[in-house]
């Protein structure tokens, strides 16, 4: 028989999403580039800024849909300009993440955004590479490397993105599709993700945040993606959740996210229990922390507290985030040995 987890009380439930051991599979690495790193590289590099301090910069952080968001995410990212800067926001990112108990994040970076400013592709992936093993070997922390098309850019301009970091081919797990949704559906990437396959990279693709169950459909049929990022929309089409559930195809959600893109009216009325009721293999992540209130942890108590998710739908997620992952069998085992373990312990704390 499998291993049930023991009921916990509510109450004990914000520790224990904390201790829990859990995966991060939706997080860009840019979008973790807090406003005080933003003026520290500013400073660095001589740039301008068209913010006071940063105080004012976050009060700039008011979205009303993703567009939004996007424009001064990819305004922040102006900073980064040498592989130095890329391994402090990497290495940043993963010390916070350890402190939460990740202990495995796949993490998007977005080369395209580098690259248009001349910044070299080396810059970016040698500063991520180094910030990835050193989080390995001093924190203890597993990161990989997802490689993001830029969805509002052709097709062709992904193909030379591709092409331009092949050479380091061996310091990323996979590809993904972000930036603007609407109007650029997955189906304009299909050859780019073909060729993808056929390198033996693993392919994810954000669809579903605010477009159509449509743009899942096309992301499982045509760009063979084996995890959707976000997937929220799904809930509006009960054929595609029957897809989801029987396939076990992953949903990385981020709810702080979409409470801030205003992709729900309210935390409260997020689709995530529905998901988790349908038995579909969701996840939670943070997306973009440093824009959206909160890291993973943060996700996981805010959601919690507005939906009344109970400890049951903690353990199956953090179970979730491990099988979603695309780690080795033996290493996931060795999670789920350590997620049980913190579940008991809880457990016997409370009786
Ligand atoms: N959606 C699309 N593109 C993005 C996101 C997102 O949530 N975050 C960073 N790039
Ligand atoms: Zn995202």
């Amino acid at each position: 028989m499998s291993w049930a987890p023991p009921p916990i009380a509510a109450a004990r439930l914000p520790a224990l999403l904390a201790a829990a051991p859990k995966a991060e599979l939706h997080i860009h690495i840019e979008g973790s580039l807090e406003p005080e790193m933003i003026f520290a590289l500013a400073a660095r590099h001589g740039i301008a800024l068209p913010y006071a301090d940063v105080q004012a910069l976050r009060r700039a952080y008011a979205f009303g849909n993703l567009q939004q968001f996007l424009d001064l995410y990819y305004q922040g990212a102006d900073v980064l300009r040498d592989e130095e800067d890329f391994y402090q926001l990497g290495r940043a990112y993963l010390a916070r993440a350890a402190t939460e108990n990740i202990v495995h994040a796949e993490i998007f970076f977005d080369p395209q955004t580098h690259t248009a400013r001349g910044v070299p592709m080396g810059a970016v992936m040698r500063g991520l590479r180094r910030a990835s093993d050193d989080g390995r070997r001093e924190l203890g922390i597993g990161s990989a490397l997802i490689l993001c098309f830029l969805r509002h850019l052709s097709e062709r301009e992904a193909f030379e993105t591709l092409e331009a970091a092949l050479p380091w081919r061996d310091d990323f797990i996979g590809v993904g599709l972000d930036s603007s949704e609407l109007g650029h559906p997955p189906e304009k990437f299909a050859r780019v993700f073909a060729r993808c396959r056929e390198l033996g990279l693993h392919v994810v693709a954000h669809a579903g945040e605010e477009g159509p169950p449509e743009y899942i459909w096309q992301a499982l049929d045509i760009l063979k993606a084996e995890r959707i990022d976000h997937g929220v929309q799904a809930v509006h089409d009960a054929a595609l959740m029957r897809r989801l559930a029987q396939r076990r195809i992953p949903l990385t959600v981020c709810p702080l996210s979409n409470q801030k893109l205003q992709v729900f009216p309210d935390l409260a009325h997020h689709s995530l229990p529905q998901l988790l009721a349908a038995g579909l293999c969701a996840t939670v992540n943070s997306d973009d922390p440093a824009y959206f209130g909160g890291y993973v942890n943060a996700n996981f108590q805010a959601v919690f507290a507005a939906t009344g998710l109970d400890s049951a739908a903690a353990y199956q997620l953090a179970a979730n985030s491990f099988e979603a992952s695309f780690a080795d069998a033996a290493l996931k085992r060795r999670w789920m040995d350590r997620l049980q373990a913190a579940f008991e312990r809880a457990h016997d704390a409370g009786s």
